[in-house]
């Protein structure tokens, strides 16, 4: 694992925002995190997840960069350039290829293999220079750094397959069996982060002073609350600090983006005959900025109405439609617009700016929080999960007093609801500490069933006659086609763990199997 390199760098990549952190691989106590958006007066531990690429399909720009770039660009040159965001997501309850293809707003085809790639590679040069200036070392890839990225525990092989060939051919690794990339799943890196935490590391409520990995036999679950996903693990602390994992990975794709899908959902609602379409069809960067606006206003903490500017382009739309509608009546602008507004209920008009009451932008988490709480009672109302204690809250929309006082108010009863202070950054860490060991997770529940086909003696009984095959060498007479389970859903498996089973050839003189 890390013990060739010299440094771990560990990479979320999110679905609304990425970031890394780095370690010495042999000093896991000190982990340099990495701040973003300086340029921008900004300072978070993330930088969005998004991509820029110009017209003759180059790498321009990434995060912060990109997002400020993409917005200062004239409707006319926006739509020549190829931008991406949320598009993880694309990865997520889906069968995955390699040569998947992503579609930009306007409707164009590009490399989903690309877009992933390109963004590590930038994110892996970043964290090569930021090393070379801390260390005054030159690091060369290959050698010196082992990479942790992590993904939702709730992905498939086939998209955790599509993340490492995307390292490989960003440069991380020169193979795709590459022992210098560990794939770790992001609410396992929280826990691990979580479980060293002492009390103080934790807001919301309380607790003793120990830290958690003290205490074994403790259980807890895990929320990664994420943009694109809602990550669930359920673990236990083991007598030597490892955990076990008592539940399948669970969750589902109603992270804190749900939340802005369902305010564009509004404004669609809003601005009805067409308009919304027609702006997002033609000012695609101004849109993009308005919800860019609105991804900041969600996460006030006040419970209060919130007043989103309408941008010039929606504003002329808007106008140009009810001006074909009203073409009799000699209102003036600022009045025509607010027709759009008649009959809506949650959102008034008012002088460009469109104010939306508290209890409608309540109604844009719903969706998420009741998931998420109906995801959580599921698995905790299950008899062999009566003995947790506490759930864990971690991840960017943690951060959202909405669903936190929702999960409060449902469970602080029976549970003790605990969430660290950085619960974005608790992944990355977390994901630190995994790369550094990751036997620290000892076992698993398996997602699904494992198996592998066989044949077996044929028995009438049981067996479809078509099935039945007859040896050449010794006229066995068996049936083909057979599911031989070796893991079932639910099956508890040790990393490392090692189960024999004996199999012969229906024909000797056979020389491979499938
Ligand atoms: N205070 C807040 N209130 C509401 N939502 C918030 C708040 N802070 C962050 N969010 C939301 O949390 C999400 C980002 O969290 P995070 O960085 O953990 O996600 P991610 O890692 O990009 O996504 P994923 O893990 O699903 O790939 C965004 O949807 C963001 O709008
Ligand atoms: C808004 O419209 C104006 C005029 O049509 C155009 O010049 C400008 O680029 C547009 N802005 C955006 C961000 O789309
Ligand atoms: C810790 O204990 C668990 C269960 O008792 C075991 O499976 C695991 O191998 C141990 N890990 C280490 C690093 O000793
Ligand atoms: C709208 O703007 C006008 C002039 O700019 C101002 O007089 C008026 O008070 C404003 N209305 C509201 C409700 O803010
Ligand atoms: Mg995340």
């Amino acid at each position: 694992m890390a013990s060739k390199s010299l440094f771990i760098v560990a990479i979320d990549f999110g679905t609304s925002y990425s970031g890394y952190c780095f370690s010495l691989a042999k000093h896991t106590d000190q982990i340099r995190q990495v701040f973003w958006g300086h340029e921008h007066g900004l300072n978070t531990v993330k930088t969005p997840t998004c991509i820029l690429f110009n017209e003759k399909r180059e790498f321009m720009k990434f995060g912060y960069d990109a997002v400020m770039k993409y917005h200062t660009l004239p409707s006319r040159e926006a739509h020549k350039w190829y931008y991406f965001h949320h598009f993880k997501m694309k990865l997520y309850n889906k069968k995955i290829t390699s040569n998947m293809e992503l579609e930009t707003d306007n409707g164009e085809k590009f490399p989903a293999l690309k877009v992933f790639s390109e963004s590590l590679r930038y994110m892996k040069d970043h964290a090569l220079n930021t090393i070379r200036e801390a260390s005054y070392q030159t690091v060369y890839v290959t050698e010196d750094v082992t990479w942790v990225i992590t993904v939702p525990a709730i992905w498939d092989a086939s998209a955790r397959q599509f993340m490492r060939l995307a390292a490989k051919e960003a440069g991380l690794i020169s193979d795709m069996f590459s022992e210098q990339l560990i794939i770790a799943l992001e609410p396992e890196a929280a826990s691990v982060w979580c479980k060293q935490l002492p009390q103080e590391g934790f807001v919301a409520e309380g607790g003793n002073r120990q830290k958690f990995e003290e205490s074994p036999g403790t259980q807890y679950v895990v929320v990664d609350c994420g943009g694109g996903t809602i990550d669930i693990t359920v673990h236990e602390i083991q007598e030597n600090q490892s955990l076990k994992e008592l539940h399948k990975a669970s969750g589902g794709g109603w992270g804190g983006d749900t939340v802005d899908e369902n305010f564009k959902e509004f404004l669609k609602e809003i601005f009805q005959d067409g308009v919304w379409e027609e702006y997002t069809q033609n000012h695609p960067a101004e849109c993009h900025k308005m919800m860019y606006d609105f991804g900041l206003q969600k996460c006030s903490s006040s419970r209060e109405e919130v007043y989103m500017r309408c941008y010039h382009n929606l504003t002329k739309v808007a106008e140009h439609k009810k001006k074909d509608i009203s073409l009799f009546f000699d209102e003036c602008k600022q009045k025509d617009i607010s027709l759009f507004f008649e009959g809506v209920e949650g959102a008034l008009w008012c002088n460009g700016t469109i104010i939306i009451t508290y209890e409608k932008m309540k109604s844009f988490f719903a969706y998420s929080v009741r998931q998420t709480i109906g995801a959580l009672q599921e698995i905790l109302n299950k008899p062999e999960m009566a003995k947790v204690q506490y759930i864990l809250v971690v991840g960017g929309f943690a951060s959202s007093i909405t669903l936190r006082e929702e999960i409060y108010q449902t469970f602080r009863e029976q549970y003790r609801i605990l969430c660290p202070q950085e619960s974005q950054a608790a992944i990355i860490k977390g994901a630190i500490l995994f790369g550094h060991n990751p036997q620290i997770v000892a076992s698993r529940i398996s997602a699904l069933t494992h198996g592998v086909m066989i044949c077996e003696a044929f028995d009438i009984a049981v067996h479809d006659i078509q099935k039945k095959r007859v040896s050449k060498a010794d006229k066995y007479v068996y049936c083909t086609d057979l599911f031989k389970k070796l893991v079932g859903i639910g099956d508890l498996v040790e990393v490392d763990g090692v189960a024999n089973y004996i199999f012969t050839l229906t024909e000797p003189d056979k020389t491979s199997v499938t």
